[in-house]
C-alpha cells in the first residue's frame, strides 16, 4: 500500500520510542521506504541500531556529522519525503516547531520540508493538558500540520488520562489513509449496512445473517475518500467507521424512515443492508406463552416497505446502488431487482456460496449495469469489492458533471 512511498520517521526523546520500533516495522511491511532520524534523547530509549536493522536504512541523528553522502542531510531529507511521521512527539519537539525554533536535524530537516507532516504526541497527562502544549498543537493545526490523538490510559508515569501514544497499528492506518485520494470531498453517500430485526414479544424477534460488514466497509473507505458519510445500520457488533455518522436503527420501518431524512440532501445512496421484507403483524405485550394442548404457533406476517424501491424510484439525478443477495439464478433475480428498483447498477452476491455474502471478510461479485452488462469478480476482500463500488460511482458522478 504504501510502495514507493518515502517516509520519515522522527523519533523523540519518550518512552513511547519503544512503540515506533514497531511503526517502522509496519510501515516496512507495507513496502515504504522509511528513514528515521532521531534525537540525542530518542537514542537513550531505543538505539539506532534497532531502527537501522528494520528500516533497512541508515539512522541520523547528528547534524554536523561528516556526511554520508555529499547532500546536505537535512535538506535532502526533507525534499525525499512524502510524509514526515513525528512519533513519539514530546511537549519539546511540538512547542520547538510552533516556536520556529530548528537546533537540531530533526527540527531543521521538519522546518525544510514541503511534506505532510504528522505529529503522534505522547507526554504526561498534565503536559499534554498544559496550556502551552494545547497552545501551540492548535498553532500547528493551524498551519496545517496534523495529529494523531493521544489515548487515555494508564502512562508510564503512574497517572491516568490523555498522553498514551496511538497504538501503531493506529498510527500506520493513518499514514495509509493519507495517501488515499480524496476524490469524493463534496459528495454525500448514505450507506444502508446490517440486518434489521423485526420484534415478536419482549423476548423474541426475526432477524438474518448480516453482519454489517459489506456495508461498514464501504462507508469506512468512501469516508476515506473525503465523503461525508451518513451510514444507517441495523444492529451490529461492528467498531463504527471514524468520521462517519452513525444511525442505528432495529426495524425495516425505521432504517425507512431513516434513509427519508437524509435522502434528500444526498446524492449517492448505498442499499447494502440486508432489511426484513416482512415483520409479524402483531408484538405481543408480553412473553408468548407455550400451551399444553397446542404444537403449532401460527404468526401472521406483513410487508414492510421495500427502501430501496422507494427511493430508487424517486431518485431523480441521485446515484441508488443496490445489492442482491439471492441462492439460485443470481443475474436473472438480479436483473429484475435492478429494472424494478431502478438502481444505477447491482451488486449481486450469493449468499450460498463459499466466501461470500454473509458474514464473511470476502465476497465474490457479479455487478450488473442499468445497460445489462454483467461483469463476475473473482473472491475478493470486501474492501476491495468497496474500491470497485465506489470507483463505478465516481464514474457516473463524472459523467453528470
Ligand atoms: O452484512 P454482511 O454480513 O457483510 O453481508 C453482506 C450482504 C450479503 C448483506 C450484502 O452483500 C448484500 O447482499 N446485501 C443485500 C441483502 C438483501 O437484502 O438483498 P435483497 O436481494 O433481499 O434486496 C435487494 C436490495 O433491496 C438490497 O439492496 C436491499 O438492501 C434492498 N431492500 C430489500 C428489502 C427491503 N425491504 N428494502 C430494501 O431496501
Amino acid at each position: 500500500m504504501l510502495k514507493d512511498k518515502n517516509i520519515i520517521v522522527g523519533v523523540t526523546g519518550g518512552i513511547a520510542a519503544y512503540k515506533v520500533v514497531d511503526v517502522v516495522s509496519r510501515l516496512k511491511k507495507q513496502r515504504a521506504n522509511v528513514e528515521v532520524i532521531m534525537t540525542e534523547n530518542a537514542t537513550k530509549f531505543v538505539t539506532p541500531l534497532t531502527f537501522q536493522t528494520l528500516a533497512l536504512n541508515p539512522v541520523y541523528v547528528e547534524m554536523f556529522k561528516e556526511p554520508r553522502n555529499w547532500d546536505v542531510e537535512h535538506i535532502s531529507l526533507a525534499e525525499k519525503a512524502d510524509l514526515f511521521l513525528i512519533a513519539p512527539a514530546t511537549a519539546n519537539i511540538i512547542g520547538k516547531i510552533a516556536n520556529g525554533i530548528a537546533d537540531d536535524l530533526l527540527t531543521t530537516t521538519i522546518m525544510a520540508t514541503k511534506s505532510k507532516v504528522i505529529f503522534a504526541p505522547a507526554m504526561n497527562t498534565n503536559m499534554y493538558l498544559n496550556p502551552i502544549v494545547q497552545d501551540n498543537i492548535d498553532k500547528l493545526k493551524n498551519l496545517g500540520y496534523e495529529f494523531i490523538e493521544p489515548g487515555v490510559g494508564i502512562l508510564a508515569c503512574q497517572t491516568y488520562g490523555p498522553g498514551r501514544m496511538a497504538e501503531p497499528v493506529d498510527i500506520v492506518e493513518y499514514v495509509i489513509n493519507s495517501f488515499k485520494e480524496k476524490d469524493f470531498s463534496g459528495i454525500k453517500i448514505v450507506v444502508t449496512a446490517g440486518p434489521t430485526i423485526e420484534p415478536l414479544d419482549p423476548v423474541r424477534y426475526i432477524t438474518n445473517h448480516s453482519s454489517g460488514k459489506m456495508g461498514y466497509t464501504i462507508a469506512k473507505l468512501a469516508s476515506l475518500k473525503g465523503a461525508e458519510v451518513v451510514l444507517i445500520s441495523g444492529p451490529t457488533h461492528l467498531e463504527v467507521p471514524k468520521n462517519v455518522k452513525l444511525v442505528r436503527v432495529n426495524t425495516t420501518l425505521e432504517m425507512f424512515n431513516a434513509v427519508k431524512e437524509e435522502f434528500d440532501s444526498c446524492h449517492v445512496l448505498i442499499k447494502a443492508a440486508a432489511p426484513l421484507d416482512f415483520r409479524p403483524e402483531k408484538v405481543f405485550y408480553d412473553k408468548i406463552k407455550k400451551k399444553d394442548n397446542e404444537d403449532e404457533l401460527n404468526i401472521k406476517y406483513i410487508r414492510n416497505p421495500d427502501i430501496a424501491e422507494y427511493f430508487g424510484n424517486r431518485k431523480k439525478d441521485k446515484i441508488v446502488v443496490g445489492f442482491a443477495a439471492e441462492t439460485n439464478n443470481l443475474v436473472q433475480h438480479a436483473k429484475e431487482k435492478l429494472k424494478k428498483k431502478n438502481f444505477d447498477f447491482i451488486v449481486a452476491n450469493n449468499v450460498k456460496e463459499a466466501g461470500a455474502g454473509f458474514k464473511t471478510d470476502t465476497n465474490i461479485v457479479t455487478i450488473i449495469d442499468k445497460d445489462g452488462t454483467v461483469t463476475d469478480h473473482p473472491i475478493m476482500s470486501k474492501e476491495k469489492v468497496a474500491e470497485i463500488i465506489l470507483d463505478k460511482i465516481k464514474i457516473l458522478l463524472n459523467n453528470k458533471g
